[in-house]
């Protein structure tokens, strides 16, 4: 028998690439979805979808001001992110990447959530000597101290899928990466460029049996779970 999705979910970072698909896998598998974010989606009119405005700094400033947003146990999908471009700072990028991160972690803890699924990046380690990396490896420390029931942490590698806002770089990156296809095998397997969907369908998957304690998914994991 195929385990079944918890009956409600809560996404943060609903407005990106990885949660907006995130939001249609869950409400097209008949989860009820409550939107946590700084805006509302766009065009969203599903009947089984709600909206929650969210004060990020108020939450950062006191976690236990956001624990009435995870009442009644639902899955928790953390699909937050910035870039150091668009936040102006690598103290902005920071706040977003690992304070709001952690924040919402402690919420969620704080309300007795059992499964909290979050969207990290392949090669993320504190001790990695890329920023952007380092800051991913301080978030995944900050959930796994909380001590969840179930974590998974989702590393995946450059990610696929159409963007309102253009990034040339990214797209530069995919179209190199997809040409280095063929020679990213066996350890480098986890290199390769995934699309956002398939992102979104490897945590929907991981939500129908959570694991005990965390559990981390490569890249190459993810694109199995979600192909
Ligand atoms: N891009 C890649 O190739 C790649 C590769 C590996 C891992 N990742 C990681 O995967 C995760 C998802 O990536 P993605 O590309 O799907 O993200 P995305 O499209 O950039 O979306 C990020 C989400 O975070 C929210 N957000 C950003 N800044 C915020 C702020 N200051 N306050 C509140 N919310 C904020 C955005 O909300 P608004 O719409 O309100 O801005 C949006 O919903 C991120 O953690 C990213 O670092 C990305």
């Amino acid at each position: 028998m195929i385990p079944r999705l918890p009956p409600t979910a809560v996404v943060l970072g609903a407005t990106g690439l990885v949660g907006g698909y995130l939001v249609s896998e869950l409400t097209t598998s008949g989860v009820a979805v409550t939107v946590v974010g700084r805006r509302p989606l766009p065009g969203h009119h599903d009947p089984a979808l709600s909206f929650h405005l969210l004060d990020f700094e108020g939450l950062r400033a006191d976690p236990s001001t956001g624990t009435d947003l995870f009442a009644g146990d639902p899955a928790v999908f953390v699909a937050l992110g910035t870039t150091r471009k668009a936040a102006g700072s690598k103290e902005a990028f920071r706040r977003v990447d690992l304070e709001y991160v952690r924040a919402v972690g402690q919420a969620a803890r704080a309300a007795g959530v059992s499964h909290l699924l979050a969207v990290s990046s392949v090669g993320a380690s504190v001790t990695a000597r890329n920023f952007y990396l380092q800051v991913k490896g301080e978030a995944e420390e900050a959930l796994d101290a909380l001590d969840f029931p179930s974590l998974t942490l989702a590393r995946p590698s450059l990610l696929l899928g159409h963007r309102t806002t253009p990034r040339p770089l990214e797209r530069w990156s995919g179209a190199l990466m997809g040409s280095l296809r063929p020679v990213l095998k066996g350890p480098f397997t986890r290199y390769r460029p995934i699309h956002a969907r398939t992102v979104a369908r490897a945590l929907v998957q991981a939500a129908r049996d959570p694991a005990t304690g965390t559990a981390v998914l490569e890249s190459h994991h993810l694109a199995r779970l979600g192909g």
